[in-house]
């Protein structure tokens, strides 16, 4: 099988816009590829984090991959602190990417305007670390949502100017797997759905998060943005608000736009809101049940990160080694 990896940050609150862009996907690919999902914390300090709370999310989130229906007897789930590898390969891939390219980066500008005071030296670095993580397991697939279509493009030419410079295949060549916009590869903020729903918006109630209580959700759909006029039509450029709307009844239901569309002919704003909150609801009940018996069991979550990164590990060692004996670094 070929191996697929894939990764979330311990920031904020895990949201709708992070399992329909990626853990949605990582659930539908689990059987067909040999699948590494990494919570990212070495990530997730590019910007500051409460130490205690970073570490109570970590394990909340794991807990939530398991939940969503990512099997540990199928996949390997680790937190990528845990395999040295990927600071190490990172360093070394560092000296073989341009000041240019990552400047060039959105994401980097992004949040260095958001995080003034703290433009680190790592927040620069950030997609070279995530290069590392990919390509330190031959990884061949990345299920991600839409904002990160320019971190692969930068993980995959590391990977051929590598390959390139050596003459032969020291990494596998990754392909994205992003779904497209009707698809959620990128859903919007609910009170602002010009931008990008975001798991650390300050105001949570731009994002239903996947433990937010029923009641919440409804409210959260039902104080959405919405937009003029009162058809429910898919118009991302005059109805970007109702559009997004469509899109996660969509995702979550199963059925094509059209078909939703379709579905609420003649109806009103108030009554796709009131439908998809009740329908969001129910699809994140069991996964919310599940979650509480799994977190619930914390002797056993970390046994699970344990052989996680026991198994990762040993992939990521001999990738480690042919890039040493590639470059010239004297093996112990
Ligand atoms: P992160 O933690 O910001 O987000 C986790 C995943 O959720 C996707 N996502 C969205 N998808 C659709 N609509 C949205 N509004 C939305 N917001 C977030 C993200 O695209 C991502 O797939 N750099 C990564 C973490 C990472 C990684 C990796 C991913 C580190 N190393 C290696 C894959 C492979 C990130 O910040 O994701």
């Amino acid at each position: 099988k070929p191996t697929l990896l894939s990764g979330i940050q311990p920031s904020g609150d895990l949201m709708i816009g992070n399992y329909i862009g990626s853990i949605k996907n990582w659930v539908k690919l689990q059987d067909d590829y040999n699948c590494l999902f990494s919570l990212v914390n070495m990530h997730a300090i590019t910007v500051e984090q409460n130490p205690a709370e970073l570490a109570k999310r970590s394990l909340d989130f794991v807990a939530l991959y398991l939940a969503s229906g990512i099997d540990p007897a199928k996949s390997t789930v680790f937190i990528q602190s845990h395999v040295p590898e990927h600071a190490e390969l990172a360093w070394i891939l560092n000296c073989s990417t341009y000041m240019g390219e990552l400047s060039r980066m959105t994401q980097f500008k992004d949040k260095s305007q958001k995080h003034e005071s703290n433009i680190n030296v790592g927040l620069f670095d950030y997609p070279v670390l995530m290069a590392a993580d990919i390509l330190l397991y031959q990884s061949e697939l990345v299920p991600v949502g839409a904002d990160q279509k320019q971190h692969l493009e930068l993980t995959r030419d590391l990977a051929n100017r590598y390959n390139n410079r050596f003459e032969r295949e020291i990494f596998k060549v990754p392909e994205p797997f992003i779904p497209e916009t009707t698809s959620g590869g990128r859903i919007m903020s609910l009170q602002d759905p010009t931008s990008k729903m975001s798991k650390s918006d300050d105001n949570k109630g731009n994002f239903i998060a996947l433990l937010d209580d029923p009641k919440t959700i409804l409210k959260k759909f039902k104080k959405a943005e919405t937009d003029s006029g009162s058809d429910i039509i898919y118009d991302l450029d005059n109805k970007p608000g109702i559009s997004n709307l469509l899109t996660i009844y969509s995702v979550i239901s199963g059925k094509s736009i059209p078909e939703v569309v379709q579905h609420f002919e003649g109806k009103m704003y108030g009554h796709l809101k009131v439908e998809l909150g009740e329908l969001v609801v129910e699809y994140l009940r069991p996964i919310q049940e599940d979650y509480y018996r799994i977190r619930d069991n914390e002797t056993e979550l970390k046994a699970i990160l344990k052989t996680g990164a026991a198994q990762a590990r040993e992939k990521a060692q001999a990738t480690l080694r042919s890039v040493h004996e590639a470059i010239g670094f004297v093996l112990p």
